[in-house]
């Protein structure tokens, strides 16, 4: 199957934006071309932090953005049909949290919602198990911190996962985005899209600044600019 090349994309998470405001941050960074904006979905047991339910899928798509939901939860197969259910576009779920049961079924059951699905993976996690499955994904998510907290640092160590499911899809020409998520800032995320990430979520280095619209600008620019030869 042709696949049409992705343009690389970055993706906000709504983890940092303002509460108080988080609807005019939203707008800022749309009316900068923004499309995509990322839900953390957190529930304290899969890790220390308790974050968003549906009702901020629903609010990012008021504003007409394609939303992914990264479900950091215990029970994602159990979740996923709420995050569907008000809109989700995609709906991304932690191989650590099925426990080795089959990863592939599992992407289809969130696929028979009517959504996308995503397979992500912690960085103590081999890529091995997200090889495996790639052809069943909608998107392959390698956090570049542990999952919990937004405006931790960037683990350059993940990038060798990065390139190898890269390679995998280009050779396989998989319709499959390839996402990092964590730390991501202007400072790495050439780094990043020159791995071969094509989707790049960035919380602090977009909500955290004076200027979200002119840092979403300068993110994306830099993902572009420095893409793998394989999109050129
Ligand atoms: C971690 C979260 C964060 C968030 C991005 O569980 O998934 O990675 O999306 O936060 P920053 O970009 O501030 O690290």
């Amino acid at each position: 199957m042709i696949v049409a090349a992705k343009t690389p994309t970055v993706v906000p998470s709504l983890l940092a934006g303002d509460l108080s405001r988080l609807g005019a941050q939203l707008d800022a960074v749309k009316a900068a071309g923004c499309s995509w904006v990322s839900v953390d979905v957190m529930d304290g047991h899969f890790v220390p932090n308790i974050s968003f339910g549906p009702a901020f899928v629903t609010l990012a798509k008021s504003r007409g953005f394609h939303v992914d939901a990264h479900l950091m939860v215990t029970n994602p197969l159990e979740a996923a049909p709420w995050f569907a259910h008000v809109g989700a576009d995609i709906v991304t779920f932690h191989l650590e949290a099925i426990h080795g049961s089959d990863a592939r079924a599992a992407l289809d059951l969130v696929r028979g919602l009517g959504v996308k699905a995503g397979l992500a993976i912690k960085p103590k996690t081999p890529v091995a198990g997200l090889l495996a499955a790639l052809d069943a994904c909608d998107l392959a998510l390698v956090m570049t911190v542990e999952p919990g907290f937004g405006g931790q640092k960037f683990l350059p160590d993940m990038m060798p996962k990065v390139s190898a499911l890269r390679a995998e899809i280009d050779a396989r020409r998989l319709d499959c985005w390839l996402q990092v998520d964590g730390g991501v800032n202007a400072s790495n995320i050439a780094q990043a899209a020159s791995a071969g990430a094509d989707n790049l979520v960035a919380g602090s280095a977009v909500f955290a600044e004076k200027d979200p619209a002119a840092a979403f600008r300068e993110l994306e620019a830099k993902a572009r600019a420095a893409f793998g030869p394989s999109q050129k």
